[in-house]
């Protein structure tokens, strides 16, 4: 049976019809930028998350630039980010002029730590970006003790929770990605920062519109990044499901136990209090590489993530200088992501840990 790594398509179609009547709705009112949809989306997403604001942007890496910018950070501050995660947490960190330092991460958990970040700290740093890496929940309230402010990168945990917080709620300020592989995805880009800090949402309301509050004086140099209004459409239709959806997510990831997937690789840990929204499904082998061509054998999308990390990207040389990060280096190698979407079934599950278990040793 083919099996691919995430499925985009299948598990809004129930509610094709809706969504499509919404869309025709904001064509029918012309109004296509920052209008009632966004307005609209932004009060119940924040609602969701049991946040004061939500800021609609573009995107999710647009949204972190904007959020580290609002959260005070200036030109040539330090920011610690981890080095395993997607590149685009990085870069947004140097798009808001600022260097990132790179620090590593759990092995088991795959997220930074307090001893991690602390080791990263110098008397420049100036925040912390912790991701929420596949969808598990990053030990924000630990790193609150190191009294700097902490933007979660939650782009790949909406619908996770930590301690009975919702992800994206964790930080003083997270983001959020709407890419559509997304567990929320739109139908095209989009993101949004999510505060409780009335200061930090309203800077980051204006950064979003070339740095002005009312379209006619600009208080800061800003960016053009909006969420558009067909996106937020699509979002509110959506949005109720993302629960379900997780609890999909989850019963997948069960299944994937239960069929004693953890026999053959290891699996990710869940830290206490967490629960995790798998995003993606990533274990961790010294075999992955004849593992991924058994899958692909019969059928089944499998696929490493990060495997050359940041700090050893070509663009970051200049931020890379004698950083050494031992379990970044060692998961980019052996990290395995398997099929994961709301809709996999413990059939598929069996069949893939099926093929996993055939691989010689
Ligand atoms: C961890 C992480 N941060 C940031 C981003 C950037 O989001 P976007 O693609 O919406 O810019 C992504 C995903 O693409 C991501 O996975």
């Amino acid at each position: 049976m083919a099996i691919s790594l995430f499925d985009t398509a299948r598990p809004w179609q129930p509610l094709r019809a809706t969504i499509q009547e919404r869309i025709s709705a904001v064509i029918d009112a012309g109004r296509f930028v920052l209008g009632p949809e966004v307005a609209a989306f932004e009060t119940e997403l924040a609602a969701y998350l049991g946040v004061e604001h939500v800021i609609g942007v573009a995107n999710g890496t647009d949204a972190i630039t904007i959020a580290l910018r609002a959260l005070g950070v200036q030109p040539d501050d330090e920011v610690v980010v981890p080095s395993f995660t997607f590149y685009a947490t990085a870069e947004a960190v140097v798009g808001a002029g600022a260097r990132p330092v790179f620090c590593d991460v759990d092995p088991q958990t795959r997220n930074v730590t307090l001893p991690t970040v602390r080791r990263a700290l110098t008397p420049r740093t100036r925040a912390i970006v912790a991701v929420d890496l596949f969808g598990c929940p990053a030990p924000v309230d630990e790193l609150r003790e190191l009294e700097l402010p902490v933007l979660e990168d939650a782009a790949q945990a909406m619908g996770a929770s930590l301690g009975g917080h919702r992800a994206g709620a964790l930080g003083d300020a997270a983001t959020i990605s709407f890419y559509p592989s997304k567990n929320l995805g739109c139908f095209g880009d989009g993101g949004a920062i999510a505060t409780d800090d009335g200061r930090v949402a309203e800077h980051a309301r204006a950064l979003r519109f070339h740095g002005s509050r009312d379209k006619r004086d600009f208080q800061y140099v800003g960016y053009n990044s909006r969420l558009d209004e067909i996106q937020a459409a699509v979002l509110r239709v959506l949005l109720p499901h993302l629960d379900g959806w997780v609890e999909g997510r989850r019963a997948a990831a069960r299944a994937y136990l239960a069929a004693g997937l953890a026999e053959h690789v290891e699996v990710p840990a869940v830290p206490e209090g967490a629960d995790p929204a798998w995003h993606l499904y990533v274990v961790r082998s010294d075999r992955v590489e004849s593992i991924a061509a058994a899958l692909a054998d019969r059928g089944i999308q499998a696929r490493g993530y990060y495997r050359t990390p940041i700090h050893r990207q070509p663009a970051m040389a200049a931020y890379a200088t004698g950083i050494e990060l031992p379990v970044t280096e060692g998961l980019a190698r052996t990290n395995l992501a398997l099929p994961m979407s709301p809709l996999l079934g413990s059939a598929e599950a069996t069949e893939v840990v099926a093929a996993i278990a055939a691989v010689e040793t």
